[in-house]
C-alpha cells in the first residue's frame, strides 16, 4: 500500500510526510519539483527510511505521473503542491496559473486515467485529496461569522483565484467523472520548516538578525492561525473518513491581528533570547506599504470537521507559537540555508 503526496518538500507537505511516518509504515511517494519553497533538508530525518520515495518532478507532467501511478499503484493522492505566497502572486502571477490551475488539471487527468482502469473494489477505496485554503472565500467584515463550507467563493489575489480555480476543477472531476475527491480549506498555518517569506518565520528571522520587522499597512488585518501539525492531523482524518465530494474547512479558532502576532513573537523572543543591548525586539517594528488588495480578515468555522470526523486541534495559539519560536532558535542551520540565494533576491525585490 502507498500514497502519493505532491509538494511534500514544502512547509506543510514535509510536516505531513514526517508526521505520516510517525504513525504509519505505509510508503509515501513524494513528488515535488523543488521550487525555491521545496527543501529536501526538511526530510533529512527520512534518509534511511525505504518507505519514503522522493521523485523530483512536476504535477503538470502527465507522462511522469502516469508512470508513477502505474509503478506504485497508490491508494490515494494528496495534492499539496502549489505556488503559495500571496505577495509573489502579486508580483508575478504566471507560475501560480501554471502550477495551481494547469498543474492541478494535468494531475487530475492522469489520476482519472489511472482510477478508471482500477478494479471496482480499488476504485471505491481510492481517494484524491486536494489541499486548499480559506483565501478562496475572500475577506470577512469585522463582525461577520467565520467562513463555513457554504460560503461563496470570492478570491481576491492571483494566488487565491488560482486556488479557487483548482478547487472547482477538483469538484467538477467528482461531479462529472465520479472521481472520489475530498477538499480541505485551511486557515493560516505556522510551525517548523515554514519558509521565512511568510509573516511568522520572517519576523522571527528578522528579529534575531537585527533587521526591521515589516508590518503591512496598519497591522490590523486578521488571520486565523493553526499549528501545522494540527492541519496534518485534520488531513489524515479527512483522508480516512471524509465523505466523498465534500469540502472540510480546517482552522483553530485563533483569530489574531497581525500586530498582535508580531508583539507575541517579540515578547517570547525577549524571554527566550533577549537582545544583547537590552532593548526590546518590538523596537524593530516598522510599518511598510500595504499589500495591494490586502484581505482584511479570515476566520474559519471548522465545526463540520469537528462534528463529522471528531477532529480537534491539539495546540492553542499560545502553545503552538512558543513551540515554533523554540524550533527556530534550535534550527539556525536550517534558517541559514534557506535564507541564502533565491530567498535573498526575493527579499530585496519586496522590501527595498
Ligand atoms: P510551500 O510553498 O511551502 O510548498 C509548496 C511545495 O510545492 C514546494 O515544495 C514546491 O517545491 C512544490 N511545488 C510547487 N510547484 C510544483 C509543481 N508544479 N510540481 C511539483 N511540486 C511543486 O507551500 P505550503 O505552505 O506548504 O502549502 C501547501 C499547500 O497548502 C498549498 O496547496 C497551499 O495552497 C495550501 N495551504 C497553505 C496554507 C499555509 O498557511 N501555508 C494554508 C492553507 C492551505
Ligand atoms: O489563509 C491561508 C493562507 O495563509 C495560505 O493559503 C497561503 O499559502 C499562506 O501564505 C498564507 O497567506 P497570508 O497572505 O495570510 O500569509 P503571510 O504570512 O504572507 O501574511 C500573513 C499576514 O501578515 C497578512 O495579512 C500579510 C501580513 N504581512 C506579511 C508579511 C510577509 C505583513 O504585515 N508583513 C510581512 O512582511
Amino acid at each position: 500500500m502507498s500514497i502519493l503526496v505532491t509538494g511534500g518538500a514544502g512547509f506543510i507537505g514535509s510536516n505531513f510526510v514526517l508526521d505520516w511516518f510517525a504513525q504509519s509504515q505505509e510508503t509515501v511517494i513524494n513528488l515535488d519539483n523543488l521550487t525555491y519553497a521545496g527543501n529536501l533538508a526538511n526530510l533529512s530525518g527520512l534518509k534511511d527510511n525505504p518507505g519514503h520515495v522522493f521523485i523530483r518532478g512536476d504535477i503538470g507532467d502527465v507522462a511522469l505521473i502516469a508512470s508513477l501511478l502505474e509503478k506504485y499503484r497508490p491508494r490515494a493522492i494528496l495534492n499539496f503542491a502549489a505556488e503559495s505566497h500571496v505577495d509573489r502572486s502579486i508580483h508575478g502571477p504566471e507560475d501560480f496559473i501554471q502550477t495551481n490551475i494547469v498543474g492541478t488539471f494535468h494531475l487530475l487527468e492522469a489520476t482519472r486515467a489511472y482510477w478508471s482502469a482500477l478494479t471496482e473494489v480499488e476504485k471505491a477505496a481510492f481517494r484524491f485529496l486536494h489541499v486548499s485554503t480559506d483565501e478562496v472565500y475572500g475577506s470577512l467584515e469585522k463582525d461577520a461569522p467565520a467562513f463555513n463550507e457554504e460560503h461563496r467563493y470570492e478570491p481576491n489575489s492571483p494566488y487565491s483565484a488560482s486556488k479557487a480555480a483548482s478547487d472547482h476543477l477538483v469538484r467538477a472531476y467528482h461531479h462529472t467523472y465520479g472521481l472520489p475527491v475530498l477538499t480541505t480549506n485551511c486557515s493560516n498555518n505556522y510551525g517548523p520548516y515554514h519558509f521565512p517569506e511568510k509573516l511568522i518565520p520572517l519576523i522571527i528571522h528578522n528579529a534575531l538578525s537585527g533587521r526591521a520587522l515589516p508590518i503591512y499597512g496598519d497591522g490590523q488585518q486578521i488571520r486565523d492561525w493553526l499549528y501545522v501539525k494540527d492541519h496534518c492531523s485534520a488531513i489524515r482524518r479527512v483522508l480516512e473518513d471524509g465523505r466523498l465530494g465534500e469540502t472540510y474547512n480546517v482552522g483553530g479558532w485563533n483569530e489574531k491581528a497581525n500586530l498582535e502576532v508580531v508583539h507575541t513573537l517579540c515578547d517570547i523572543l525577549d524571554e527566550l533570547q533577549p537582545r544583547s543591548d537590552g532593548q526590546l525586539y518590538k523596537t524593530q517594528i516598522t510599518y511598510v506599504k500595504d499589500r495591494p488588495g490586502h484581505d482584511r480578515r479570515y476566520a474559519i468555522d471548522a465545526s463540520k470537521l469537528e462534528r463529522e470526523l471528531g477532529w480537534k486541534p491539539a495546540e492553542t495559539f499560545e502553545t503552538g507559537i512558543r513551540k515554533t519560536v523554540q524550533w527556530y532558535l534550535d534550527h539556525h542551520d536550517w534558517v541559514a540555508s534557506v535564507t541564502s540565494g533565491n530567498y535573498r533576491n526575493w527579499v530585496e525585490q519586496q522590501y527595498t
